[in-house]
């Protein structure tokens, strides 16, 4: 994992340059390689072997890019459809980690590849496994996260909870009870380790933050689920579990603090983000890279389309966060970028329709959030940590540094999955999102760098110039982290279907 102390020397950006992608929205996998893949664990039988295809040209008059278009068109008239809020998946889900959508054709391959955590219903672990509160008794997460929905929904929670209301009282206690035994062990100095009640923690802990952060999005539902959007309780919550999460995240071995850069001039900063763009566009190929070109299953690419679909499906929401205010050339940039994003005004030009109807392909289920509990918490964290970043206007150059490496190192991660599909032989239709950012994110990398990083570091001098390199880093380390733990799911799902 690389060091933010050693990124500005050109021996550590070369040598973080041999590390590849392998994600969906944002995540980036990267050498050294997910355990899982150190194994010998093949995938299944039943996985095609590579046929030679022929080379794929991106072009928007491509027969492949001419296919996708016109089965996004289809996929956006079934978007247009009413989404009753007790349709989305997330607010039903009121056994965390163990329910499934039922509309996924493999259930037992999907129970193997749902975690089971300590403290979560379906662990099925040691009980020493199974963490303790403060107060010596075991805490129930479940039980928690039922606590929250309960919560979110509860008409006038704050009056509720200033009246001392035993129910919603009942239920805030035992949710603070949880967050603080939850911080404690996730953020504490055994909080990298890699175990299951570690693992567990991180999960509630993100979980949790989705759940408030999603409120900032509007999703077409019931009007009555915002009721509690500015609510006081929510945001005290909110802070009781990122402000420990953002300091860890700075701190842990493989984070990115951002310290080493204070002392960098703005030529050198803007350097820096020039030379780590120039590699990122088209990184070597890694051993994770190769792994989903030539062996990833069928199985394995359904599975990271519906991790994928969490931001998928709502693609480019949290950029349509920082676009307001002051005009400027760098704001009407990022507003190109999005309008491109969100297909310059028609729904079957819009990215996320290209996702539901590559979904749609593989008989995965389009409704928003349907998979929210295939989510590793690595996942979750990147998108977290990308909520905070557009909901906070002093994050800005954090965030456009963040997507400036999101935008350069697509379509190198891209054209893997391209491949990986198109091995499978899957039409066009199911790869064709991918295809489609290939052709705009070359171009939205090229215009990030120039006309917004480069301005915003020159504008802001060196006093926060610094901060969009932070953001750029920060994106590459927190990607690589989710990108290892959906590959490391794949093969855990992939091996469990095996062994069935
Ligand atoms: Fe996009
Ligand atoms: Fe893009």
């Amino acid at each position: 994992m690389l060091l933010a102390g050693k990124r500005a020397s050109a021996a550590a950006t070369s040598s973080r340059r041999q590390q590849a992608p392998t994600r969906l929205a944002a995540p980036r996998a990267s050498t050294p390689a997910p355990r899982g893949l150190t194994t010998t664990a093949a995938a299944p039988a039943s996985a095609p072997t590579a046929p030679a295809a022929e080379p794929l040209v991106f072009s928007s008059t491509s027969t492949a890019a001419q296919a996708s278009a016109a089965s996004a068109a289809a996929a956006a008239a079934a978007i247009t459809t009413h989404n009753a809020g007790g349709e989305v998946a997330v607010w039903s889900s009121v056994r965390p980690l163990c329910r499934l959508p039922a509309s996924l054709d493999d259930p037992e391959a999907l129970r193997a590849a749902a975690r089971q955590l300590p403290g979560y219903e379906g662990w099925r672990g040691p009980q020493a496994e199974v963490l303790t509160a403060s107060d010596g008794l075991p805490v129930d997460f479940a039980s928690a996260e039922r606590c929250l929905l309960a919560l979110l929904q509860t008409p006038a929670l704050d009056a509720r909870l200033a009246r001392f209301d035993a129910t919603a009282g009942d239920a805030a206690a035992e949710l603070r009870r949880a967050v603080e035994a939850a911080t404690a062990r996730a953020y504490g100095p055994q909080g990298d380790d890699g175990s299951p009640q570690a693992a567990a923690c991180h999960t509630f802990l993100q979980r949790l933050l989705y759940r408030i952060n999603r409120l900032n999005h509007f999703w077409y539902d019931d009007l009555s689920r915002y009721e509690n959007e500015r609510s006081p309780y929510c945001a005290a919550l909110q802070d009781a579990a990122e402000g420990p999460w953002q300091r860890w995240e700075a701190a842990r071995e493989g984070g990115v603090s951002g310290e080493a850069f204070k002392s960098m001039g703005v030529e050198e900063l803007s350097e820096a983000v020039r030379s780590r763009a120039a590699v990122d566009v088209d990184p070597p190929a890694s051993e994770v890279t190769l792994f989903l070109r030539d062996r990833l299953s069928l199985e394995g690419y359904r599975h990271l389309l519906a991790v994928g679909s969490l931001d998928g499906l709502v693609e480019a929401s949290r950029q349509s966060r920082v676009c307001a205010g002051a005009p400027n050339p760098v704001s009407v940039m990022v507003f190109r970028v999005l309008m491109e994003e969100y297909g310059s005004g028609k729904l079957a030009r819009k990215h996320s329709t290209f996702y539901a109807s590559m979904m749609g392909q593989l008989d995965l289920d389009t409704r928003l959030e349907a998979y929210f509990d295939l989510l590793p918490w690595q996942w979750l964290a990147g998108a977290n940590h990308n909520f905070l970043l557009t909901e906070r206007r002093r994050h800005y150059l954090r965030y456009l540094g963040g997507l400036t490496f999101f935008e350069v190192n697509g379509p190198s991660v891209y054209r893997t999955y391209c491949a990986a599909a198109r091995r499978l032989g899957l039409p066009p239709s199911a790869w064709g999102y991918w295809e489609l950012h290939v052709r705009e994110d070359e171009r939205h990398g090229r215009q990030m760098v120039e006309e917004v990083a480069v301005p915003l570091m020159e504008r802001y001098g060196p006093s926060a110039a610094w901060e969009v390199l932070w953001g750029y880093d920060q994106e590459v380390a927190m990607g690589r982290r989710a990108g290892e733990a959906l590959v490391a799911d794949i093969l855990a799902a992939e091996a469990g279907a095996g062994a069935q």
